[in-house]
C-alpha cells in the first residue's frame, strides 16, 4: 500500500541536453500526488545539478551504484521494489543503446534490470540519431519487450535542426504516465483466463493437424492482465515464448487438453479472454505406429474438437467472455455474428490474410465489438494492443459489474 494517493516513481535522468526539463517533470509528477525518487547517470550531471532535483523531488539523488551511504539508506534493488515505474526522461541515444543490451553498469541501467515495475523512456536526441537504423532497432526492440515509449516530439531542437527527437512536453509525460499507472489497478484482485497458442492434434507420433499461432497475441494479454493487477491463469497450446512475470502458466497439446484445463480454472475467473487459435478439426482417429507411405489412404477423415469458448460462455455462471475471431474478409458482419451465436461480451477480431497481422507476427490491429457498440484498436506491437485491450476489458467489465 502507498501511504499517499499516487505513486511511486524512479525518474531517471541520462545525459542529454533535454535534462533541464526533468525537474519541471518532476514537479509535475508530484503534483498530480505520486512520490518522486530521482536516479542520475553521471553524464546527466553535466546537464543539470543533483542538487536542482533533490530540491524539486525532496529526496536525495542518486547517482552511484556503488555509494555506501546511499546504499545504506535505499539500497538500488529495494529501489527497484519500491518503484511502481521507472521512468527514463531524457532517455539518450546512447542510455536506450544500453536498455536494449541489458547493460548495468551504473546506477540507473541496474534499476531498469533489477525491477519488476514497468519502465518507460521518453527519448531526446538530434534528429539523425533517433532516426539512425541502430535506434530505431534499439527502440522496436524495447517496445516489443514493453517499455512504453513515450516520444520523441517533432519540432525545433537544441542542436539548431528540426524533426523529430525533441523530447515531450513534461506535462504531457507527467499524463501520460499517471493514465498507465492507473491502468494497473483496473483488474485489481480479479481471476482472469487467457488461452493462447495453437493446439496440435496429431494423426500418428510424428504428424499433427495445427496452424501458425505463436502465441503472441495471448502472452501479451496475460502479461496487460497481471500488469492490470488481476492473478492471471494462462493455458497455453504449444509455443516457443517464456511465460510472463507473475501468470501461472499451464502448458497443453490439443484441444481437448485445453479444454480440460479451461473447464477446471473457469470456476475461480472472473474474465476468460480466449485468444488461442484451437484447431476446429482433429483426425478421427489416431494411429499408435507411424502411418506408413502406402498405408495412407486418400483422405483422413476428421472429427470436431470441442468449442471452449461456447462452453465456457454456456455457463448458467459464466465469467465475462471475451472471444477473438480470425477473420479474413467482412470482418464486422464475421464476428458480429460469432458474439451473438456464442452469446459473447466481447469480441475482438483481426485480419489474417497477409502478413505483418494477425498469426505470427509482431504487431497487429483490433476491431473489437460488444453488442451496441464497437472500436478500433490501431496497428501497433501486440503487447501495446494488448494493454489497450485489457484496458477497455476492464471498463466493460466494471460497467456490468458495477459493485
Ligand atoms: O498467436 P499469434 O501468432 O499472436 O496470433 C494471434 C491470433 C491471430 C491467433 C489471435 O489474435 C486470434 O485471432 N485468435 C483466435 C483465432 C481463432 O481460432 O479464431 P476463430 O475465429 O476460429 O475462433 C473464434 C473464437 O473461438 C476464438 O476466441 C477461439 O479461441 C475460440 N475457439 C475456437 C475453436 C474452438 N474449438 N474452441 C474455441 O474456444
Amino acid at each position: 500500500m502507498h501511504d499517499m494517493p499516487g505513486h511511486q516513481i524512479v525518474v531517471g535522468v541520462s545525459g542529454g541536453i533535454a535534462a533541464y526539463k526533468s525537474p519541471d517533470l518532476v514537479r509535475r509528477l508530484r503534483e498530480l500526488g505520486h512520490s518522486v525518487r530521482v536516479v542520475m547517470t553521471p553524464a546527466a550531471s553535466h546537464f543539470i545539478t543533483p542538487l536542482t532535483l533533490q530540491a524539486v523531488s525532496g529526496h536525495p539523488v542518486r547517482t552511484d551504484l556503488f555509494d555506501p551511504s546511499a546504499e545504506a539508506a535505499m539500497g538500488h534493488i529495494e529501489l527497484a521494489r519500491w518503484a511502481d515505474m521507472v521512468l527514463v526522461a531524457p532517455a539518450t541515444a546512447h542510455f536506450l543503446a544500453r536498455l536494449r543490451q541489458g547493460m548495468a553498469d551504473d546506477l540507473l541501467s541496474t534499476l531498469c534490470l533489477a525491477t519488476e515495475a514497468p519502465v518507460a523512456a521518453a527519448p531526446a536526441m538530434n534528429r539523425q540519431m533517433w532516426l539512425h537504423p541502430a535506434t530505431q532497432d534499439n527502440v522496436s526492440a524495447l517496445t516489443r519487450r514493453g517499455v512504453l515509449l513515450l516520444g520523441p516530439d517533432e519540432g525545433d531542437q537544441a542542436c539548431g535542426e528540426i524533426g523529430p527527437g525533441r523530447m515531450l512536453e513534461p506535462a504531457r509525460i507527467a499524463g501520460m504516465v499517471t493514465e498507465r499507472l492507473l491502468a494497473r489497478g483496473l483488474l485489481e484482485g480479479l481471476g482472469v483466463l487467457v488461452t493462447a497458442g495453437p493446439t496440435r492434434e496429431p494423426l500418428d507420433p510424428v504428424r499433427f493437424i495445427s496452424n501458425h499461432s505463436s502465441g503472441r497475441m495471448g502472452y501479451a494479454l496475460a502479461e496487460a492482465a497481471a500488469g492490470a493487477g488481476a492473478r492471471v491463469t494462462l493455458v497455453s497450446g504449444p509455443t516457443s515464448l517464456i511465460a510472463p512475470a507473475r501468470v501461472e502458466h499451464v502448458s497443453v497439446l490439443t484441444a481437448s487438453e485445453m479444454r480440460d484445463a479451461v473447464m477446471s480454472r473457469v470456476g475461480g475467473a472472473s474474465i476468460l479472454i480466449a485468444a488461442a487459435a484451437v484447431a476446429d478439426h482433429r483426425p478421427a482417429a489416431y494411429s499408435e505406429r507411424k502411418i506408413k507411405k502406402n498405408g495412407a489412404g486418400e483422405a483422413i477423415a476428421l472429427e470436431r474438437t470441442p468449442d471452449i469458448l461456447a462452453e465456457v460462455a454456456g455457463l448458467s455462471s459464466r465469467p465475462f467472455t471475451v472471444g477473438f475471431a480470425a477473420e479474413t474478409d467482412d470482418i464486422e458482419a464475421n464476428a458480429r455474428s460469432k458474439l451473438e451465436a456464442k452469446a459473447l461480451d466481447l469480441i475482438a477480431a483481426n485480419r489474417v490474410d497477409g502478413p505483418g497481422t494477425g498469426f505470427g507476427s509482431e504487431d497487429n490491429a483490433l476491431d473489437v465489438f460488444w453488442a451496441d457498440g464497437g472500436t478500433h484498436l490501431e496497428y501497433k506491437p501486440k503487447r501495446a494492443l494488448a494493454g489497450e485491450l485489457v484496458a477497455l476489458i476492464a471498463q466493460h467489465y466494471r460497467a456490468a459489474h458495477p459493485d
